[in-house]
Parts: C-alpha cells; sequence; structure tokens
C-alpha cells in the first residue's frame, strides 16, 4: 500500500505526541517527534553554558552546532522511541520543567531550525511517518497528504501537562505549568522562522473534550480518507 507522509502540529502540552504515537503504531508508521530534537538542543545549550548571564549566546551556539547529534532508537522494553544527544539517553531530563522554560529561545533561532528542518525532511523521504511538532505541516513536509491542527483550552493542556509532570515526580504547580505553555505559545506564533501557524490544507482538531480513544478513531478515519 502507498506510504503517506502526516503532519500533526499545534499548541504545547495539547497531546499531538500521544495522538501521533498511537496513530503511528496502528498503522505501522514511525513517529517522529520533533519537539525532541528541540528540547534535546535545549539541553545542549544548558551542558554547554550557554545561557550563561540568562541569556542564549547565539555566537557560541553556531560555533558548537557541529557538536550536537540527536537521534532516536527504541526501546526494547517499552517498544517506545527515546531521544539522544551525542549518544547519551536524554528522553527524561528533556521533558523536565528547566528545558520547557527554555526551549523556545533556542527554537526560535534561525539556523537551529535550518539544521533540525535539514535532519526531519531527511527522515521523511521514505514517507511511512507521523511528525508532530509547530511547522511540520507549513515548512517540513508541505506536500503532506494528511495535516492535523490540533488545539485545546490553555486549561485543559495545562492540567494534562501537570498530570504528566507530577507522575514523573517532577514538582510544580498548576500556575507554573499554564505560565509556560501560555509564553512558548506566544514565543512560537510570533517568531520568523518557521512560526506556529495552521497551514492552510490542515484540518482542525479541538481535542478540549474528546477522549484519546475518541480523537484515534477520528484521526484513523481521516488516515483511511486520505490513503
Ligand atoms: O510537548 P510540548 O507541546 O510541550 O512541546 P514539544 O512538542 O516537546 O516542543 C517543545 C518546544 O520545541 C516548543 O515549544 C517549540 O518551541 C519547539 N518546537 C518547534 O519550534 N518546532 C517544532 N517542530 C517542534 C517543537
Amino acid at each position: 500500500m502507498k506510504k503517506i507522509l502526516i503532519a500533526i502540529d499545534g499548541y504545547s502540552s495539547c497531546g499531538k505526541s500521544t495522538m501521533a504515537k498511537t496513530l503511528a503504531k496502528q498503522i505501522g508508521y514511525t513517529y517522529i517527534d520533533s519537539g525532541a530534537m528541540y528540547r534535546a538542543a535545549t539541553l545542549f545549550c544548558l551542558q554547554n553554558n550557554l545561557f550563561a548571564g540568562g541569556e542564549l549566546n547565539g555566537e557560541a551556539l553556531k560555533k558548537r552546532l557541529p557538536d550536537l547529534h540527536i537521534s532516536f532508537e527504541e526501546n526494547r522494553e517499552t517498544g517506545l522511541s527515546e531521544t539522544f544527544l551525542n549518544g547519551e539517553n536524554v528522553e527524561r531530563r528533556i521533558r523536565s520543567m528547566e528545558i520547557a522554560a527554555k526551549v523556545s529561545p533556542v527554537a526560535a533561532v534561525g539556523f537551529v531550525r535550518e539544521e533540525m528542518v535539514k535532519q526531519q525532511q531527511a527522515m521523511g523521504l521514505g514517507k511511512g511517518i507521523v511528525m508532530d511538532g509547530r511547522d511540520i505541516g507549513t515548512v517540513v513536509f508541505p506536500d503532506a497528504e494528511l495535516k492535523i491542527f490540533v488545539t485545546a483550552s490553555p486549561e485543559i493542556r495545562a492540567q494534562r501537562r501537570l498530570a504528566e509532570l507530577t507522575a514523573k515526580g517532577e514538582k510544580t504547580t498548576f500556575e507554573e505549568v499554564l505560565h509556560n505553555l501560555t509564553e512558548r505559545d506566544y514565543i512560537d506564533s510570533t517568531r520568523k522562522d518557521g512560526p506556529l501557524r495552521q497551514a492552510e490544507d490542515a484540518v482542525v482538531l479541538d481535542n478540549s473534550d474528546l477522549t484519546i480513544a475518541e480523537q484515534n478513531q477520528y484521526l484513523l478515519k481521516l488516515f483511511k480518507e486520505r490513503i
């Protein structure tokens, strides 16, 4: 059967990765979490002291960029893909609030985006990919056969992310999470390169009142229509 590209974009913490992961598994496609790449790049900046003085040192980052290697590997026990930064498994670390607080300024840097987009496009060459992010349907795969733009109310998104972080043992509050995702949405939507916006041919999905099972049924229906 012919394989297609599926692009899932949308606001922070609206469950894009859950839906993309589930869909990919059901249809035998590869799931790629583009946000994990920006999160890993942010960890790289922290590890290399590139936030000294509070601001990202863009010049220094540009020089160090050739030393930034991000890859994904499947965890044999869970069957889930995990993120590696220069050979080290950073999957857990990149999901922290510390990274969430710094990722959007890193993701707004033009040369960082250029490099990430290049790698993401290479991953899509054979099709059969479900990729989620902010600019997948607009910049990375503008010709994707199925594009979905996901949204949900900020309060619901903050509640979902808080539950996820708390389950992992991270100490944070509803207010802190809500503030972080509102700020990221603002920076992501207003940046010059690859801003978060809905592709004209994307299907909009507000999942505020949908269960994961309902949302998945809907996505499967869209996929079958496209294929
Ligand atoms: O899961 P969550 O919605 O918190 O975010 P994520 O998908 O892990 O992405 C983290 C951050 O990476 C976003 O807030 C964006 O700043 C950036 N990002 C991006 O700029 N472009 C993408 N394609 C994916 C993520």
